[in-house]
Order: structure tokens, then C-alpha cells, then sequence
């Protein structure tokens, strides 16, 4: 299930407030990731109007980029959405379902599920974010919910397309900004869960990340895991010695 090369994906969430913020980011966390880059695959979730500029910041720096949301339409009357076809041509990756969407943008497994399509069909790669609530956590009900997120997210998607373009990012909620990082045994059964739906759903492989509360210090407890290809990080992306202190815990973990 490891990939040689582990994953950790920054996700900026609605941060930083100005662009001069956002290219200094991006330009401190290059410098910091210098030749790491050939140890650990990386890739940041900036805001979509830092989009472009980030882009510019990180060319041939082998650190990819990529967008939190997309929309599944193409294009037309839809105020206020950018799509996974207008993405395409700025950046590489782009998130879907995450909990905070789905949380407080009405975001649905079938909204998830069409903006995934939406997203392979214009060539992106998708990290597909699942998670149970806490009272689903307290209530023993993780596997089912991810189970049925996960079906739900790639139903009726090009089987084709999903090798080497689809990841699954497993972030409980409870375990989002709150400092609460899942313990590493719950999060790697989960993972395994995740994989065998995604292997008998659609018959691919795809890599797995865990979310959640991941700082420099527990990073290593994740990565480590055989079931985990990375991590996808909030808060702790934001801060550039941080984000450097997990990508050297992640390359020691591969040493
Ligand atoms: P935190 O790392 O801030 O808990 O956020 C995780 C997350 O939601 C990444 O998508």
C-alpha cells in the first residue's frame, strides 16, 4: 500500500488574508523543501485568487499545486463558482468533500461525487476527503461512514482515470483544528477500510493520507503506518518551520 515517496499535501483552508502573505508561504516553504522534494512529494492548497501567483512562486521547485473545491459544470451561469475545467489550466491538483464543505456548504456525497468526476474528466488528480462527525466516532459508526462516503464519492467514476489520480484523505472531524489528532492504530484500520472499499469499489489502488490535528511531532505516527501514503495538513502547513520540521519527520521515516 506505501508509495516510495510519501505525500504531505498543505491545505490553506480561507488563510493567508493577503496575497504578499500567500507568495512569501509558498516561497518559504520551497526553500525550506529545497532537494527534499526528491524524499517526499509535496503539494499546496492555497485559496483560489493565490492560485496563479503561488503557481508562479513554486515553478520548477517540483512542489505541486492545487485548489480546495471545483465546480462540476464547465462553465455558464453559476455566480461565484470556478470549475475543475478553469482549474485545469492553473494547477494540477484539487480537493473535494472535505468536512468543512460538507460541514457548511450544504457539500453532499453526491455533490462530491460529481465534482470528482468532474475534476478526472479535465485531467485533474483529486484527493477525495472522508471523515465521520465525533457523535458517529462515539457511536462506533467510523467504518460505515467512510465506507458509504467513499462508495458514494466514486460511484459510476472512469475506473481508467482513477489509478495514480485519485488519493484518499481519511480526516476525522473531531480531529480537524482541534488538537485532537486521531490516535495512529484507529486511523491506520480506517485507512485499510478505506482501501479495500476504494479496491472493490473500483478495482484500483490508490494512495491513502490521514488529517487531522498533524503537527511535526505526531507526523511520523502516521507516515509510519502501512496503510498511510501521507498526510494532508491544515493548520500546521501555515507556519513554513512547522511544515519543514514534518517534512523532515517524514523523510526520516523513510531513511
Ligand atoms: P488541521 O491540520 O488544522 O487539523 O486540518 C486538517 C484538515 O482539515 C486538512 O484538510
Amino acid at each position: 500500500m506505501s508509495t516510495p515517496r510519501p505525500f504531505l499535501a498543505a491545505n490553506w483552508k480561507l488563510n493567508p488574508t493577503t496575497l504578499v502573505e500567500a507568495v512569501d508561504l509558498a516561497r518559504a516553504v520551497a526553500q525550506t523543501a529545497g532537494d527534499r522534494v526528491g524524499q517526499v512529494e509535496l503539494a499546496l492548497f492555497p485559496p483560489f485568487p493565490w492560485l496563479l501567483s503561488v503557481a508562479g512562486t513554486l515553478q520548477a521547485k517540483g512542489i505541486g499545486l492545487g485548489a480546495q473545491d471545483c465546480y462540476w459544470e464547465p462553465g455558464g451561469a453559476y455566480t461565484g463558482e470556478v470549475s475543475a475545467a478553469m482549474l485545469s489550466s492553473l494547477c494540477e491538483w484539487v480537493i473535494v468533500g472535505h468536512s468543512e464543505r460538507r460541514q457548511h456548504f450544504c457539500e453532499t456525497d453526491e455533490t462530491v461525487n460529481r465534482k470528482a468526476a468532474a475534476a478526472l474528466s479535465a485531467g485533474l488528480k483529486v484527493i477525495i476527503c472522508v471523515g465521520e462527525r465525533a457523535e458517529q466516532f462515539d457511536a462506533g459508526e467510523t467504518e460505515t461512514v467512510v465506507e458509504s462516503q467513499l462508495r458514494a464519492a466514486l460511484r459510476g467514476l472512469d475506473r481508467d482515470l482513477i489509478p495514480g489520480r485519485v488519493v484518499v484523505a481519511y480526516e476525522p472531524v473531531w480531529a480537524i483544528g482541534t488538537g485532537r489528532n486521531a490516535d495512529p492504530g484507529h486511523a491506520g484500520r480506517t485507512m485499510e477500510l478505506a482501501h479495500t472499499v476504494v479496491t472493490s469499489e473500483s478495482g484500483a489502488s490508490v494512495r491513502m493520507l490521514y488529517g487531522g490535528s498533524v503537527k511535526g511531532d505526531n507526523v511520523a505516527s502516521y507516515v509510519g503506518l502501512a496503510a498511510c501514503d501521507g498526510c494532508l495538513v491544515g493548520g500546521a502547513s501555515l507556519d513554513s518551520e512547522e511544515f519543514s520540521r514534518m517534512i523532515e519527520a517524514v523523510v526520516e521515516v523513510g531513511a
